[in-house]
């Protein structure tokens, strides 16, 4: 028996070469090289061999074995980077697409509002400071001179949380106005002072008008000679930029407040003829804040000297204003999370709102 080490290599190399993939180039592998492969059977032949033959035929066989190895590797390196780039073109992806219409979020009218006022006030120096929605009885009532037996206490219907003895704990009250943030900025800050603090506010009162959180809006300025002309230009530069009126008609109207003297409730001109509201225009009303110079015994409980520093502050309540500039009908709508109201009311994300590039975008 002879065995033709040539013929063999130049088989199993044109197999080799012929391998249209990686589990072909490996089944070759395995038919050359392997257990019962041919090079393999033909080593087991070199036995039947004469000593002479035999050794010759074996160094043939084994240079044939690592030609075979090389020419594996070879090839493999060529099946594996064919098939990488058959993958990548496959998984291909543009990354220059728009992003598809239909998965765009909205911004809620109350986010949308709370970045008009914060861009308007901003504008004229004010800027934002926040406080806890779970207050103490003495920054939401007795520093604003509400002592514990004020008959405004009861006025605003207010949820305590339980304390320990499972009876309402008068100290850990949510906040009924964000008025307390003007005590926590007073004790914290030195004036002048020139902040609003947009945020939450909690009332246990539920109908078209009222839902038990809201959200309001407060102002604060302090300095050593603000008077309430300030206060009015103040409000009156707000409601021109925020309703994008020429001179929005604004109603000062004696009110009280405990924290507040003189206090004003604030409304605006509109109209209302034919079911539609005009702001701006008309011999109609509608109030949209309560307002007035900070009560001295305020500036006291804060440690600011009422002989020396005066302020005003003001409250308005971000829905209100909301549902007057965007004609929307019910306040209850806009706690319902229903995606298609959403979807109308709503506002395009990222255009943030400013002054110099129009507040709606
Ligand atoms: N905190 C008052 C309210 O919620 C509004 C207000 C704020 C009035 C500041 C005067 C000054 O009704």
């Amino acid at each position: 028996m002879s065995i033709d080490a040539d013929a063999l290599k130049t088989e199993l190399l044109s197999q080799i070469e012929a391998a249209p993939d990686l589990a072909a180039l490996d089944g070759v592998r395995v038919s050359a090289l392997g257990k019962k492969g041919r090079i393999t059977a033909a080593m087991k032949g070199l036995g039947g061999l004469d000593p002479e033959a035999r050794k010759a035929t074996g160094q043939a066989l084994n240079a044939v074995k690592d030609a075979l190895a090389a020419a594996i590797d070879a090839r493999k390196d060529v099946l594996e980077t064919a098939e990488m780039n058959t993958k990548l073109e496959a998984e291909r992806i543009d990354v220059t697409l728009p992003v598809r219409p239909e998965q765009r979020g909205k911004l809620h009218p109350i986010s949308q509002t709370i970045d008009e006022v914060v861009a308007i006030f901003g504008a004229m120096g004010l800027s934002v400071r926040e406080g806890p929605n779970i207050e103490d009885g003495f920054h939401n009532f007795t520093a604003l001179n509400m002592p514990p037996e004020h008959p405004a206490r009861q006025m605003m219907d207010t949820f305590y949380l339980k304390g320990e003895d499972g009876e309402a704990d008068m100290d850990r009250v949510l906040r009924t106005h964000t008025s307390p943030v003007q005590i926590r900025t007073m004790q914290s800050e030195k004036p002048p002072i020139r902040i609003i603090a947009p945020g939450r506010t909690y009332r246990s009162d539920y109908d078209a008008t009222h839902t038990p959180m809201f959200h309001q809006v407060e102002g604060l300025v302090i300095d050593k000679d603000i008077n309430f002309g300030h206060l009015k230009g103040c409000l009156q530069e707000f409601c021109d930029a925020y309703f994008e009126v020429d001179h929005v008609p604004l109603r000062f109207r004696p009110s009280y407040f405990p924290f507040t003297e003189p206090s004003a409730e604030v409304d605006i001109g509109c109209s209302r003829k034919g079911g539609e509201l005009k702001i701006g225009a008309g011999d109609d009303w509608l109030e949209i804040l309560g307002s007035g110079m900070v009560h001295p015994r305020v500036l006291d409980y804060c440690g600011i000297d009422p002989e020396e520093y005066q302020g005003f502050a003001f409250g308005m309540g971000i829905e209100r204003i909301a549902m007057l500039k965007y004609g929307i009908p019910d306040l209850r709508t806009f706690y319902e999370a229903d995606v298609r109201w959403l979807k109308h009311y709503g506002f395009a994300p990222i255009e943030v709102a400013s002054l110099e590039r129009g507040l709606t975008p």
